[in-house]
C-alpha cells in the first residue's frame, strides 16, 4: 500500500476543509458520530461529499478505475448476460443501473443492447450524486443517437410501483456507507468518529446498539468462533432493508451486482484484523479514512455471503455467483472482443483491447477480487442462463 500522498491543491484543500468544518459542526451538536455517518458525509453530503462534488474520479485522471472505465468490453458482457431477462419479461422491460458513475456504462450496454435487439423499454438510473447525475445525462446525450436517449430516465428514489426486468449495479455495494465494529472482552463496540485537540478527525468506540451488536453475533455464529480481542471489521447491518427497498417493486427479473469482495469465512479471517476498509485518492491506496475528507474515495470490500442472504430474505432465487473472469467469458468476452478488434482502427486499438481483456480477467487484476452475484424472479432461470449456471460456485458461500 503507498502512503505518499500527492499534495492537494489550494482549491482542493479549501474544498475539504469546507466539509471538514460541517462535519466538525455536526459532533460538536450531537457529540460523536457513527463511522457510518462519517463515511456518508464523506461521500454523499450535497455539494462536497466525495461523489457529491465535481472533481473527476474515474479513470486515469482520476482516483481508481472501474471495469466499465477500461472499455467497452464489460459492459457489452454485461449486456448480453442480461439481454435473455429483457427479453424474458417483454415489451414493458426496464433496465434498472444503479450508482451509474460517469455514465460509460449504460452508453455501452444500451448500443450493445439494440445491436442484440434486445432493448428495454426504459433505462432508469439512480445516482445519489448530483455532480453526477448531470456528467452522465450529457455523455449519454452526447453519444446515443436519439431513440435511445429517449429511454434514458433519472429516478430520485427507488421505484414505488411494479416494473420488471433488470437491475445492475456495478461497484455500488462496496461504496455504502460501513458500520465499523470492534470485539473487546466479548462486547461489541461501534466505531464513533470524533474531532481530536488538533482539530483532526479520530475514532472513539461505544457499546454498540441491539442491531450492530446483533449483525456482529450473526457473523460469529454463521463462522462457528468468536473474534479475537482487539478485531475490527466492517459489516452493513442495514444491507437486508436497503436491497428490500431497491428491489421491492420488481415483479420480474434479475438483478446482478459486481463487486470486489469475498465470501464470508475469508471476509473475516481471525488475522484479517482491520477489516477491509480502503480510501483511493489519485490511485495510491491508503488505510486513513480521517483525511482529506470529500476529496479520497472511501469503500469497504463485500460481503457475499452477506448479500445472497439479503437476496434470499428479499425473495430471489440466487442463480449464479462467480468470479468476475469466469463471469465475463460465460457471457461472451471472445465474441465481445472478436467483434470489438474487428472493428479497431489500428494497432494502438487492438492492444489497448487485449490490454482491457487482461485487466478485467486475470486474477491479480479485476479477475478474482471482482465477483459476480445474479439472482433472479420469476423468471426460468436454466433457460434463460444455462451458461451462467454453469459457472456458478455459490457452494463457496
Ligand atoms: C465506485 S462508483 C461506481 C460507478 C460505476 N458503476 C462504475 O462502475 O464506473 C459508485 C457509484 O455508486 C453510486 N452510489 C452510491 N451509493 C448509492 C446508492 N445507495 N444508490 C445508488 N447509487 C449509489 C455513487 O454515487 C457512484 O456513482
Amino acid at each position: 500500500m503507498d502512503t505518499s500522498l500527492p499534495e492537494p491543491s489550494a482549491d482542493e484543500a479549501a474544498h475539504s476543509a469546507r466539509l471538514a468544518d460541517a462535519i466538525r459542526q455536526e459532533i460538536a451538536a450531537t457529540g460523536p458520530i457513527s463511522f457510518a455517518r462519517f463515511m456518508e458525509r464523506c461521500l454523499y453530503a450535497p455539494g462536497l461529499g466525495y461523489y457529491s462534488a465535481g472533481r473527476l474520479k474515474f479513470g486515469k485522471g482520476g482516483d481508481f478505475i472501474t471495469a466499465p472505465e477500461l472499455g467497452s468490453l464489460f459492459a457489452r458482457c454485461v449486456a448480453r448476460a442480461l439481454a435473455p431477462a429483457v427479453r424474458a419479461c417483454g415489451d414493458a422491460a426496464v433496465w434498472f443501473e444503479l450508482g451509474g458513475g460517469s455514465g460509460a456504462f449504460a452508453r455501452d450496454c444500451l448500443l450493445e443492447l439494440q445491436a442484440l435487439q434486445a432493448l428495454p423499454r426504459h433505462y432508469w438510473l439512480l445516482e445519489p450524486s448530483a455532480d453526477l447525475r448531470e456528467r452522465q445525462r450529457a455523455t449519454l446525450r452526447a453519444a446515443l443517437p436519439a431513440e435511445l436517449f429517449v429511454r434514458c430516465a433519472w429516478l430520485d428514489r427507488p421505484p414505488q410501483h411494479p416494473w420488471s426486468g433488470v437491475l445492475f449495479a456495478n461497484e455500488v455495494l462496496d461504496a455504502l456507507p460501513v458500520t465499523r465494529f470492534t470485539v473487546a472482552s466479548g462486547e461489541v463496540f461501534e466505531e464513533h468518529v470524533t474531532t481530536a485537540a488538533n482539530d483532526a478527525f479520530a475514532a472513539s468506540n461505544r457499546p454498540a446498539d441491539p442491531l450492530v451488536a446483533g449483525a456482529v453475533r450473526h457473523l460469529q455464529r454463521h463462522l462457528e468462533h468468536e473474534f479475537a480481542d482487539g478485531y475490527r471489521s466492517e459489516v452493513l447491518p442495514q444491507l437486508p432493508w436497503w436491497l428490500e427497498a431497491i428491489t421491492g417493486e420488481q415483479a420480474r427479473g434479475a438483478t446482478l451486482f459486481i463487486d470486489y469482495g469475498y465470501v464470508r469465512h475469508q471476509y473475516y479471517l481471525p488475522e484479517r484484523t482491520d477489516g477491509t476498509l480502503l480510501c483511493h485518492y489519485r490511485h495510491r491506496a491508503h488505510a486513513n479514512p480521517f483525511i482529506l475528507p470529500g476529496l479520497q474515495d472511501i469503500t469497504a470490500s463485500v460481503d457475499f455471503t452477506a448479500l445472497a442472504e439479503a437476496g434470499l430474505g428479499a425473495g430471489f432465487e440466487l442463480v449464479a455467483y462467480a468470479f468476475q473472469s469466469e463471469f465475463l467469458i460465460a457471457t461472451g468476452l471472445d465474441a465481445a472482443f472478436t467483434a470489438a478488434r474487428a472493428a479497431a482502427p489500428d494497432e494502438l486499438a487492438r492492444y489497448a483491447l487485449a490490454q482491457q481483456v487482461k485487466y478485467l480477467t486475470l486474477p491479480g487484476e479485476m479477475g478474482e477480487r471482482f465477483q459476480a452475484m445474479l439472482f433472479a424472479r420469476d423468471l426460468d432461470a436454466e433457460a434463460v442462463f444455462p451458461a451462467l449456471l454453469a459457472v456458478d460456485r455459490s457452494t463457496r458461500l
